[in-house]
């Protein structure tokens, strides 16, 4: 197929990425065909996909605004995905245009379709980055130039952390990136689980996903819970996404058709 112009050479036209198939799910145009197959077959096991991703893009977009509404205004997201409607930087900046927006993905689409949205605004950047290297991410100098870590951060992990596996030690990168900040910053997960009303449908599309594309570890509530151990979850705790302070218009019928949960929680002083 022939390249566009946004995809660089260095982006393999013929391999899935999670990146893309989440966008193809989403109704965005930053996909190519090898990415809309993987996303018809996970699909096929999981029709509610596309419905459970715009409910985990709700939950970022209240999260963000409860965060900043908490007095935070420097972000950190992590797994940030190719940028589509309502991004972190656009929510916040709505709120509070001083807002500092660090954006991070391992894939080179997410990270220059980000690049090219946010143009040459100083507040904000995308780096190409992988989570796993904390020390990496935080020494990078665009980190160091955009956020003042004297001063409370929000660090983002949504709808990424279910491709680190326990090997990797989700819980000890976590407990990195949180170190380096002061108390009073928070840490807000979005997290896929086999714990909801479908979970062999779930189980399905985890090993489609694994066999296609990459890792997918499913976790437990308890084990999401885990991940925040030493920090105060704010209400209302660790819930099914479309329970996490619901605007109208969030809900999806059964909230645990998400299958996926969420929580926002403060390091404390
Ligand atoms: C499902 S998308 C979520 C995007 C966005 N956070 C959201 O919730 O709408 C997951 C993103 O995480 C990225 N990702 C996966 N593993 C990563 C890693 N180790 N480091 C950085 N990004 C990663 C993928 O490339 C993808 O863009």
């Amino acid at each position: 197929m022939e390249r566009p112009v946004w995809a660089g050479p260095e982006i393999d036209l013929d391999r899935p990425s999670a990146a893309r198939i989440y966008d193809a799910h989403l109704g965005g145009f930053h996909n190519f065909q090898v990415d809309r197959e993987a996303a018809a077959k996970i699909a096929a096991f999981m029709p509610e996909l596309p419905d459970i991703l715009r409910a985990n893009r709700s939950f970022l977009r209240r999260a963000v605004r409860e965060l900043i509404d908490l007095g935070v205004t420097q972000f950190l997201d992590l797994g940030s995905g190719i940028p589509t409607v309502g991004n972190v930087h656009e929510i916040a900046w709505k709120a509070n245009p001083d807002c500092r927006i660090v954006y991070v993905d391992l894939d080179p689409v997410a990270v220059s379709h980000s690049r090219a949205i946010l143009g040459g605004i100083g507040q904000a950047t995308a780096l190409r980055g992988d989570l796993r290297r904390p020390k990496d991410i935080l020494s990078n100098p665009e980190t160091q130039r955009l956020l003042d870590f004297s001063q409370p951060i929000a660090v983002l992990m949504f709808a990424v952390l279910h491709f680190v596996p326990d090997e990797d030690d989700p819980a000890g990168i976590i407990r990195q990136y949180l170190d380096a900040t002061v108390p009073g910053s928070y840490l807000a997960i979005s997290h896929a689980s086999l714990e909801g009303s479908e979970p062999e449908k779930a189980q399905e599309a985890t090993q489609q996903f694994r066999r296609s594309v990459t890792e997918f570890s499913m976790r437990t509530r308890a084990e999401i819970t885990g991940l925040f151990d030493g920090l105060d979850l704010i209400d209302p705790g660790v819930v099914y996404l479309p329970e996490w302070r619901p605007d109208p218009g969030d809900e999806i019928g059964d909230p645990r058709r998400a299958s996926t949960f969420a929580g926002v929680a403060r390091k404390r002083g």
